[in-house]
């Protein structure tokens, strides 16, 4: 998988851009401040993340590093305090906030570790509540939900609310809903946290079918190997900085630490492959 990562987004980018290199994501010193009272949370520290499209990327790292806060600017649910966040071609920070909606209805498709499905919806409605918001009229909405809950292999639990489901059948609903208006990028935060291997495996298949199959960009959040192993790259976050960026290949995980970022003066020492333990991500 790793071997063939650069060539996959070499072919890709000359295929999107006609030969011209625009990444379908491009963060540079991103970061991101909380106010709370007078105090502020530094929770990006000028971040630099590239992604290709059809690219899968992991994100890791320990709890409070940041990997949330990165979603929610790259799925257009926040902006950044700083740096420059070029999605597809447009700069998130010079968006106003019903173009922001505009963008992450059409391009963007969310997965959650809570599934957050509707509980009183069936899992057709709840694969058709995105459509409604992009105008789509009824008949058709009602069509592409049970075209993507046959494909998520939920063809036969169309009518099933939530709780007349098993957990790994809620989170394919909820990948359904996510694809919903043909999103260019699946954000998934923790889609296996609350799933046992035998229910998170075809969560992971469906997620790895999505680059492959369809050219989605899928970007996870985990602390589970099992997730970071279908990934292209493994991206690991530690105080809000990129520490290392790595992948999977036949002979194990390698890959480079990175410089890490340094705003303030207070990251400076890239951590090494492998000091960022498994151990330290695996509080969930
Ligand atoms: N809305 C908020 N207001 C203030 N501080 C926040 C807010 N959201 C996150 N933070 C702080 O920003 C930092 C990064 O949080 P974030 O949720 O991105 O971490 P995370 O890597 O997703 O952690 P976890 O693995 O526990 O989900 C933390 O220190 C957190 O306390
Ligand atoms: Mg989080």
């Amino acid at each position: 998988m790793g071997g063939s990562t650069q060539d996959g987004a070499e072919r890709i980018h000359i295929y999107r851009t006609g030969g011209l290199a625009v990444p379908l994501l491009e963060f540079r010193g991103i970061t991101k401040d909380y106010r709370l009272g007078k105090t502020v949370v530094r929770a990006l520290r000028g971040l630099d993340l590239v992604v290709e499209e059809g690219e899968v990327i992991a994100i890791m790292g320990p709890s409070g590093s940041g990997k949330s806060t990165l979603m929610h600017i790259v799925g257009a649910l926040d902006t950044p305090t700083g740096g420059t966040a070029f999605l597809d071609g447009q700069d998130l920070q010079q968006l106003k906030e019903h173009q922001l909606v505009a963008l992450r209805g059409k391009k963007v498709g969310f997965v959650f570790q809570t599934f957050n499905l509707v509980q009183t919806l069936s899992a057709q409605r709840n694969v058709e509540l995105p459509m409604i918001f992009q105008g789509i009229r009824k008949g058709e909405r009602a069509r592409r939900a049970r075209e993507l809950l046959i494909k998520v292999g939920l063809g036969d639990r169309v009518k099933h609310k939530p709780n007349e489901l098993s957990g790994g059948e809620r989170q394919r609903v909820a990948m359904a809903r996510a694809l919903a208006n043909d999103p260019e990028i699946i954000l998934a935060d923790e889609p296996t946290g609350n799933l046992d291997t035998e229910s998170g495996t075809p969560v992971l298949a469906m997620l790895k079918k999505l680059s492959v199959n369809d050219g989605k960009t899928v970007i996870i959040v985990t602390h589970d190997p099992d997730a970071a192993a279908i990934a292209d790259r493994i991206v690991r976050l530690r105080d809000g900085c990129v520490v290392a960026v790595s992948s999977y290949g036949v002979e194990g995980e390698s890959g480079v630490p990175s410089t890490g970022c340094d705003v303030d003066g207070s990251i400076n020492e890239p951590s090494t492959l492998g000091t960022t333990t498994e151990g330290d991500d695996s509080h969930a």
